[in-house]
């Protein structure tokens, strides 16, 4: 791993999704799946934007293109943990209510990571850029995989999209 000077070359970056990708809790739920890949890519894309600005003193430039990400983070998250919870209604998902409260902690990440970009707050979005994917994995891990049984028994009968 590098010291204090970030390694900012392609192939560390692909190192770097490489390990997230494998660290990352997979449901065995297509779309959710692929909609968890996309965030952690956004949020991978985020800390590269960030690492860049450590070596080039934060350009105007590198200022649009994190605030860019950081809105589409937001959107995208806020859509995500949309859907979950709307299938989860749908399937009477016992732990609904305690899953939205996660997602809207989370939703309130995203939301202050975009404002204090769009402040240009080097210090808070370089200490908080990490947590990002720390908050998401632990999520997916911790409360996302409990959905995963339940919609499975739920759907097995109709062979639905989760089968
Ligand atoms: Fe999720
Ligand atoms: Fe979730």
């Amino acid at each position: 791993m590098s010291g204090d000077t970030p390694d900012t070359s392609n192939d560390s970056w692909e190192e770097t999704r490489r390990a997230w990708f494998q660290e990352m809790t997979k449901l065995g739920i297509e779309r959710f799946d692929q909609a968890h890949e996309h965030l952690m890519d956004l949020i991978l894309d985020v800390n590269r934007t960030l690492a860049t600005f450590s070596l080039e003193q934060a350009e105007d430039e590198g200022w649009l293109a994190l605030l860019s990400l950081a809105k589409q983070l937001e959107i995208y998250g806020r859509g995500l943990f949309a859907s979950e919870e709307e299938s989860m209604r749908e399937e009477n998902y016992p732990d609904l209510h305690r899953h939205k409260r996660a997602h809207l902690q989370l939703v309130g990440e995203l939301t202050r990571f975009r404002q204090r970009a769009a402040e240009a707050d080097l210090a808070y979005c370089r200490s908080s850029a990490p947590a990002l994917k720390i908050d998401l994995f632990d999520h997916i891990q911790q409360l996302d995989v409990a959905y995963v049984p339940f919609f499975r028994r739920r759907q097995r009968p109709h062979l639905g999209p989760y089968a």
